[in-house]
Order: C-alpha cells, then sequence, then structure tokens
C-alpha cells in the first residue's frame, strides 16, 4: 500500500548489497512512497551485490562510495544533489561491518587494527557522512537522517562480539550530531534498533539461527523483518515525525522490553 508519503523527498541510501539487504527494502518502500534517490555502496560491493538491479527497479543512480573516506563522501554528495536536482531529504545509514567477527575472532582475544577497521566502517562513517553533509550545507531544512543498529548496544549478547561496541558508539553519535544537526538545521537523527533479521551481515554472526529464533519466541508481536524496518524508515522521513530526533527506536516486536515469554518458560520447564 503507498500513501505518497515522501511524495518530492530527495535521498541518499547507503548499504543494499542484495534482495536481503533492510536498505534493498527500504529503497524499494520509499521508492514506492515517491522519493527519489541515490544508491550507494563500498566499491567492492559494486561487483558482488546487485544493485544495479535495484537502480534499475527503482530508477535510481549509483554513486559507489567507501563510507570510511571523505573525498568518496564528498563526491557522493555534490553528485547526488546534481542527479536529484536540488538539497537532500533523507539518508539511510544501513552499513555495518567487523573483521574480528569474519575471521571468527573472539571478544577476549581481538585483534586491534582490526576492530579499528571495523569501527570506521560501523560507526564513525555516520559521523563522517553527517559532518560531510553538514558542512556542505546539502540537507533541506525538516530533513531526515537514519542509521540501523542492534539491541547488543545496551545488552550483552556474547557472539555479536566487537560490533556491539560499534553499535554503542554508532547510537551515540546519533544523539551528538542529532544536537547540532536539530539547533542549527532543523534535520532530525535517529537510529532503528532491528530484529536479528537474515541478511549477509546478519547471517556473519555466529549462532545466527539460534539467535533468530530465540528472539522470535521473545517478542510478543514476532521479530520485525526487513519490510516492518522500511515502512517504519519511511515514516521517519516523512513529514509525520518532524520533532522525532536524537532516538534510538526499537522496532524488535517488543523483545526489548520483555524479560521472558510464556514460549521461552515452557521450553525450560521440566515436565
Ligand atoms: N541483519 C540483522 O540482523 C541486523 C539487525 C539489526 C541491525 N542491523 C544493521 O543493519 C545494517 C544493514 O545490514 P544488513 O543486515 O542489511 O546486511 P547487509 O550485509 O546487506 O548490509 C551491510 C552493508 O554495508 C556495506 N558496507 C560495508 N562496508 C562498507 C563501506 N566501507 N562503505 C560503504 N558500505 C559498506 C555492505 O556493502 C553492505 O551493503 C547494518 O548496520 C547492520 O548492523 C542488522
Amino acid at each position: 500500500m503507498s500513501y505518497n508519503l515522501l511524495k518530492g523527498k530527495r535521498g541518499i541510501i547507503f548499504g543494499a548489497l542484495d534482495e536481503n539487504s533492510i536498505a534493498w527494502k527500504i529503497a524499494e518502500r520509499v521508492h514506492e512512497e515517491g522519493g527519489t534517490f541515490v544508491l550507494t555502496n563500498a566499491p567492492i560491493a559494486m561487483r558482488m551485490g546487485k544493485i544495479k538491479e535495484l537502480a534499475e527497479k527503482t530508477g535510481s543512480e549509483i554513486i559507489p562510495a567507501d563510507a570510511t573516506n571523505l573525498e568518496d563522501i564528498q563526491n557522493l554528495i555534490e553528485k547526488s544533489m546534481e542527479i536529484l536536482g536540488g538539497k537532500i531529504d533523507f539518508v539511510l545509514h544501513s552499513i555495518g561491518m567487523s573483521v574480528n567477527v569474519r575471521k571468527g575472532r573472539h571478544y577476549t582475544d581481538l585483534k586491534y587494527d582490526w576492530m579499528t577497521k571495523g569501527w570506521d566502517v560501523s560507526a564513525v562513517s555516520f559521523h563522517k557522512v553527517m559532518q560531510t553533509l553538514y558542512k556542505t550545507d546539502a540537507m533541506n531544512e525538516w530533513g531526515s537522517i537514519v542509521a540501523l543498529t542492534y539491541m547488543a548496544a545496551q545488552r550483552t549478547f556474547p557472539d555479536y562480539n566487537d560490533m556491539a561496541d560499534n553499535k554503542a558508539y554508532l547510537e551515540s553519535i546519533a544523539r551528538s550530531f542529532g544536537y547540532f544537526f536539530g539547533k542549527e538545521k532543523k534535520v532530525r537523527v535517529n537510529t532503528i534498533s532491528q530484529s536479528p533479521t537474515p541478511t549477509t551481515a546478519g547471517q556473519g554472526v555466529k549462532g545466527f539461527g539460534g539467535f533468530i529464533s530465540y528472539a522470535e519466541k521473545m517478542s510478543p508481536l514476532g521479530n520485525a523483518t526487513a519490510l516492518d524496518c522500511a515502512n517504519y524508515t519511511v515514516s521517519l522521513f516523512s513529514d509525520l515525525t518532524k520533532r522525532v530526533t536524537m532516538q534510538n527506536l526499537y522496532n524488535d516486536g517488543g523483545f526489548s522490553n520483555t524479560g521472558v515469554s510464556q514460549e521461552v518458560i515452557e521450553r525450560f520447564t521440566e515436565e
């Protein structure tokens, strides 16, 4: 169903790799709601992913950019404004990567140069994107910036490894930058804390199968899907949420406020 909530709005969407990516679903929904955007991803993802398919489907152009590289980000923002014909109304940061997770390195045995790399990609890149948007004065008033996060920033999930720390940092950047973006440019900045979702990044986490079914049983409404996340993001990009800012917003079927569920109790009750 489409409500034209984003009619006339222009944006940049980071992180669509394939049809399982949360950013892919968000791009599809934003398109349905009348928004226009540029798609971007790391140059390496251009070869691996299917982003061209999404670009054709949504009538979008693709500009490769490594989200840790300031020159790439500057170029992306300038070209996006040219292509879209004006300043930006919405930005999605849907980027995460930990070298320690990828290489199976335990949290008590981290390699610190890998940790620094993952922190730069997963958290600092959000600051870099916002700082470039801010200095270029590229955002329209009442624009909206959203990044995706996970509840391991608040509670420990042992196999989430150093990504937990990256997410805590990412959420803090949203609050800190949200203050200045709000005051100076009337732009809002939020993070959505999403349920475990079967994507390339998600499935890279050890024990993901157990993780996702446990969350499903612990959430009164069940896990939020990528499509649910897309719908929530559309609402945050729309004018219906103009004064929601500096928040970490849970899209998780109630998981974060559930102590234990009946299903989980039954599993652990001996007959
Ligand atoms: N899948 C889950 O369970 C889950 C849950 C909560 C939050 N999230 C978050 O959602 C976001 C999107 O992840 P996803 O699950 O859709 O997986 P995904 O693997 O489809 O997306 C991750 C994206 O990050 C991009 N990326 C990596 N390094 C980059 C760089 N240097 N520059 C630019 N882009 C780069 C990848 O190319 C990819 O497109 C991430 O922030 C992730 O942590 C995922």
